[in-house]
């Protein structure tokens, strides 16, 4: 049985309602208070907000990668529950965390093609060459078989984006994609993630850059556990 059923009614990429999160532990903190936000393919979202507010939570609720208090989450017409939650992490999203989670002990390119080997799909000549086409992208194929821990901050990161399209999924979500890069790299980036919203895919950025939050289609801040649309 397929886990995976798109209603065809459905234009609807991400469609988050009514989303809460609080820790308890050690501390009571309330991070996000009914939070809705729906995404369309072809569009690209920005999360902005102080340090601290609780965006990369969101974006792992989002993500399907954290569980939120209460609220629901559909992802690609289908909603998330904890029976088809592994299915829709690894064919349906991208995930470019603030702090990479590359595994140090690979190489790049055996880390780009993690999401494929979770997927159990057969790692031949072809999808090794399709490995390296994702870090020609991100201009690191000349460190294909370093091992990430010999990779610069800036190096790990282009990776953890490689990976992300590994799988070749309908919604990314990046959390900081572009913090540790200069500004040639950065704009690099930026056009990569664009290009991918182009082919009717969606994005979900967290950035402190405006230039990035510019480049989106929508703009929103997270701020005592709201989010708001900027309007502009
Ligand atoms: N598992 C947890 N238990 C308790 N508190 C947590 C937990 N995870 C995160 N927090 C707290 O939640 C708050 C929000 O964290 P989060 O990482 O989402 O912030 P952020 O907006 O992404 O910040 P930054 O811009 O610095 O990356 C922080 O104060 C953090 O200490
Ligand atoms: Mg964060």
């Amino acid at each position: 049985m397929s886990l995976y059923h798109k209603p065809p009614s459905s234009n609807y990429l991400l469609k988050a309602k009514s989303l809460c999160k609080s820790y308890y532990q050690p501390l009571q903190i309330e991070l996000l208070r009914s939070i809705d936000l729906t995404v369309l393919g072809g569009e690209s979202v920005a999360i902005v907000g102080r340090s601290g507010e609780g965006k990369s939570t969101l974006l792992q609720i989002l993500g399907t990668l954290e569980d939120p208090c209460s609220g629901s989450l559909e992802i690609a017409g289908t909603l998330v529950c904890s029976s088809n939650k592994s299915f829709i992490r690894n064919q349906l999203i991208g995930f470019v965390f603030q702090s990479f989670h590359l595994l140090e002990d690979y190489t790049a390119l055996e880390n780009v093609l993690m999401p494929a080997k979770i997927a159990r799909c057969k790692i031949d000549k072809q999808t090794l060459e399709y490995g390296l086409s994702l870090l020609e992208k991100v201009k690191l194929a000349d460190r294909a078989h370093f091992s990430t821990k010999l990779l610069s901050g800036g190096e790990k990161q282009r990776v953890a984006l490689a990976r992300a399209f590994c799988n070749r999924p309908k919604i990314i979500f990046a959390d900081e994609p572009s913090g540790n890069l200069d500004s040639h790299t950065a704009e690099l980036i930026h056009q990569l993630l664009l290009e991918f919203v182009e082919e009717k895919k969606a994005l979900v950025l967290v950035t402190h850059d405006w230039n990035l939050a510019n480049l989106c289609t929508h703009q929103f801040e997270l701020k005592q556990a709201q989010l708001t649309r900027i309007i502009k």
